[in-house]
């Protein structure tokens, strides 16, 4: 099952993005700091192509699929949580409109900023908790071998090109940047 793994340590990427934004925006908040929006930017490009784009689809058409297939008592968890796929892409959005009215609006179009940062964050948190403590247990018992192979070859990338090892190795390498922009303590870059 080297899906779990996977989707374990790409919750775990995405997680650390969320803390380092949550972080940042707190400290423009309390102490005032100049914002760098090249950093903003970069966390906010990563979760909309990362889980939107890159994640979930593998998750809906693999692991939900065959799960709800084999358990359909499973049926309303995995509706719920393709529905929290769908307003995902939607708050991206609203997160994505914030930045850009504060990186032209200044000060006042912060706090707005701010409560999309933290609502996005609570979202997400809270979705990929539901699929850890509840879809992966469901997904251990009633899968078959056969199942996991195809949704182990999917999440290691030998079944579709756009959601396969070369784009996890771009989502590598965009991790890496935010990584190397953002000051410490959350990441490599200059201190401020
Ligand atoms: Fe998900
Ligand atoms: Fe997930």
């Amino acid at each position: 099952m080297k899906a779990i793994r996977i989707i374990r340590d790409e919750h775990r990427s995405i997680a650390a993005v969320l803390h380092g934004m949550l972080y940042l925006v707190r400290e423009i908040g309390e102490s005032g700091r100049k914002p760098d929006f090249n950093v903003l930017g970069a966390m906010i490009y990563y979760i909309d192509a990362v889980p939107e784009r890159f994640h979930h689809p593998k998750e809906d058409k693999y692991l939900f699929a065959l799960l709800r297939a084999r358990y359909p008592a499973a049926r309303p968890l995995l509706d719920r949580l393709a529905e929290e796929h769908r307003i995902g892409a939607e708050k991206i959005r609203t997160l994505e409109q914030a930045l850009a009215r504060y990186q032209q609006g200044g000060a006042s179009e912060f706090p707005a900023f701010k409560a999309a940062v933290d609502a996005y964050a609570e979202f997400h948190w809270q979705h990929m908790r539901r699929e850890e403590d509840e879809v992966m247990p469901l997904a251990e018992e009633h899968l078959t071998a056969g199942d996991w192979e195809a949704i182990d070859a999917a999440f290691a990338g030998h079944t579709d090109p756009l959601l396969g090892s070369e784009a996890g190795v771009e989502y590598d390498r965009l991790f890496s940047r935010i990584v190397n922009l953002a000051p410490p303590p959350i990441g490599l870059g200059p201190p401020r």
